[in-house]
């Protein structure tokens, strides 16, 4: 169990806070504001208890000097203000005086944000090698550290693991403590039965994610054009269809090692061309045309799935089932997200990347019990690997004396 912001006294302290506002943006103009809005329970909590609140993210990669405007965190922190309704004074550098003055004129209840901590990687790749001095220097603005920003937690950064070992208190923030509860608690003690729903265009990209829910979960569903390499695994023909036959053989491996845990899709939408207004038919998974590619699950696998998923306890899923970015092959995520947003009784998780991205677009933010705001770091956290942006958490004692994390 990982401290929290709740286990420190934050009065009058200057509370360096971790982000991560990584947001899509579009011409400086921010095109999704889920992780800001996110992260506004532990900014507010951190406020209204009279904290001096620092914020630290970053924004995209910085490679060279021309990377840095568009990578400035200023409309971030235009928008943080917006959102929020606090003032956000934003200072443009990642050091030195201005930063240090802004932050010894601050009073409790204001709010700094400092520029993209990635711009420190012009210099040697400061921040994204957790350069040892990089961290002892930020630690040394705060006094407290709370990490918030789950979408890094997959990185061991100056700005999350380099603050954290050269300060005395590292908490979770809210966001933290939801991903750690939610997807955590799936991968090491899911309320079963519990289904994983696997989608995305790759297997080679969710080797390690299959391996490891392969062991825990109790079906999972696979659907997206990862489907194909399955279906070349046994023995179909998959047209033009995105497929690995590098992967063939694992997939193959997979399904033997599943011993019938491993639903595939029972039919898909084929089109002859990868365009949004494609003509497109619906086929049997074993009758795909030699001129058409799959581009999204159809409606008897829907059924399939809305079979399988029927009182499931723990949902996961992660990963699109069709091309949902195209209106017309998105009617199988859609699908996914009605069946999981009618389930009874069950905790259902959006593994962030493409998928979360595809619930919210489609309108089920609220509708599921968690939709995490990490990429890779939800990812190689199903993979049930130790997190470095986790890890760096100090840990809570358990006071009840018989669960053994005293
Ligand atoms: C993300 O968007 O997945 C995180 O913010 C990490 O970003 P990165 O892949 O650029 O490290």
């Amino acid at each position: 169990m990982k401290k929290t912001i709740k286990d420190v006294d934050l009065k009058n302290k200057v509370v360096l806070m971790r982000v991560d506002f990584n947001v899509p943006m579009k011409d400086g103009v921010i095109t999704d504001v889920n992780r800001i809005v996110q992260a506004l329970p532990t900014i507010e909590y951190a406020i209204e208890h009279d904290a001096k609140v620092v914020l630290l993210s970053h924004l995209g990669r910085v490679k060279e000097e021309a990377d840095k405007a568009k990578n400035s965190l200023a409309p971030v922190a235009k928008k943080l203000e917006e959102l929020s309704g606090h003032k956000v004074v934003f200072v443009n550098k990642t050091r030195g005086e201005e930063v240090e003055n802004a932050i010894k004129a601050m009073a409790p209840r204001d709010i700094v944000m400092l520029e993209n901590t990635r711009f420190e990687d012009l210099d040697g790749k400061k921040e994204s090698k957790n350069d040892p001095e990089l961290g002892k220097y930020w630690a040394s603005l705060g006094e407290v550290f709370v990490n918030d920003a789950f979408g890094t937690a997959h990185r061991a950064a100056a700005s999350n693991v380099g603050i954290a070992s050269n300060i005395k208190d590292t908490v979770a923030g809210f966001l933290m403590e939801k991903e750690i509860k939610f997807i955590g608690g799936a991968v090491d003690s899911p309320v079963r039965p519990f289904v994983a729903i696997l989608g995305g265009a790759k297997v080679s990209d969710k080797i390690s994610v299959i391996e490891s829910l392969i062991k825990k979960a109790d079906k999972i569903l696979i659907c997206g054009a990862m489907a194909y390499t399955f279906y070349k695994a046994l023995g179909y023909e998959v047209g033009t269809s995105k497929c690995e036959l590098d992967f063939v053989d694992f997939a193959k491996g997979l399904l033997e090692k599943a011993n019938g845990r491993i639903v595939l899709p029972l039919d898909t939408v084929v089109a002859k061309e990868f365009d949004e207004n494609a003509e497109s038919i619906v086929v049997d998974s074993d009758k795909i045309p030699s001129d058409m590619m799959g581009l999204d699950i159809g409606p008897k696998t829907l059924e399939l799935f809305k079979k399988q998923l029927e009182g499931a306890k723990t949902v996961v899923w992660n990963g699109p089932a069709g091309v949902f970015e195209f209106e017309k092959f998105a009617k199988g995520t859609n699908g996914i997200c009605k069946i999981l947003a009618e389930l009874k009784g069950a905790i259902t998780i959006i593994g962030g990347g493409d998928s979360a991205a595809a619930a919210i677009k489609l309108g089920y933010e609220d509708k599921f019990t968690h939709i995490s705001t990490g990429g890779g770091a939800s990812l190689e956290y199903l993979e049930g690997k130790v997190l470095p942006g986790i890890d760096c958490i100090n840990d809570k004692k358990c006071t009840c004396g018989h669960c053994g994390n005293d």
